[in-house]
């Protein structure tokens, strides 16, 4: 059993992994802006805080006595050129001065390579009117890469992108790059715990895909 710190747990990706966390035994802190919005995340085994991800001072308080994390917050108001960034670096420094040693972040497909190494985003056919976003959420990959750091970081995405429905399979593949795959985000959250139980990826982007 884990203690694990979920940052963004309102959202759909946080959801999906406080509920594979406590489906396996772990205690989980739940991390929002707002908690008086997401009572329902409250239950056994799962505390409800109040922090922003972006600040590094409520990471190393919030963290403190966890032996893991998950990145799964975005913020739709925020310039994305400025959150992600921000987000990455209030990760690593305050998960560092927390003494967590496992960061395991949500990605986007849009910002993993294809075989010959060109961002899915630089391919002919990516919608462009989305490339503003891919390249604030790979400044923030970017932010992981270039850090000296003891947090071993992994950023885990979609290879295509998240399925509509939400059925749970129980499998998933992580395949890198395949813009027609889809992933629930029940699925997905497999692969985010599977990460912190059995750690197999480090300091990379993978993709990963659904049955
Ligand atoms: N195809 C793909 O690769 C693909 C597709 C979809 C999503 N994604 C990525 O998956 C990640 C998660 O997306 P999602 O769909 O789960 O997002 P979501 O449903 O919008 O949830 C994001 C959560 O983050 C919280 N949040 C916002 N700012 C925060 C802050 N400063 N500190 C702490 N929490 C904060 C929000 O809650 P409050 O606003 O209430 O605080 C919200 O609950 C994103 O990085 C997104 O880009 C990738």
């Amino acid at each position: 059993m884990s203690k694990i710190i979920v940052f963004g747990a309102g959202g759909r990706a946080g959801r999906a992994a406080v509920a594979e966390a406590l489906q396996r035994g772990h205690h989980v802190t739940a991390v929002v802006r707002n908690p008086g919005k997401y009572h329902d995340l409250e239950g056994a085994g799962v505390r409800l805080l109040a922090g922003d991800v972006t600040d590094t001072d409520t990471v190393a308080d919030l963290a403190a006595g966890h032996d893991a994390a998950i990145m799964a917050a975005y913020d739709a108001g925020a310039q994305p050129d400025v959150f992600f960034t921000a987000a990455a670096h209030a990760l690593l420094d305050g998960l560092a001065r927390a003494g967590v040693g496992r960061l395991v972040a949500v990605g986007l497909a849009a910002t993993l390579e294809t075989a010959d190494g060109t961002p899915l985003m630089d391919t002919p056919g990516f919608p462009q009117e989305y490339r503003p976003f891919c390249l604030a959420h790979a400044a923030g990959t970017t932010v992981l890469h270039a850090s000296v750091t003891a947090v071993d970081w992994l950023v885990v995405s979609p290879a295509g992108d998240f399925a509509n429905a939400e059925a749970c399979s129980g499998r998933y593949s992580v395949v890198g790059v395949d813009m027609d795959s889809r992933v629930s985000h029940s699925d997905f959250a497999l692969a985010l715990l599977d990460e912190i139980d059995t750690p197999r990826h480090h300091r990379v982007q993978i993709g990963v895909e659904g049955a």
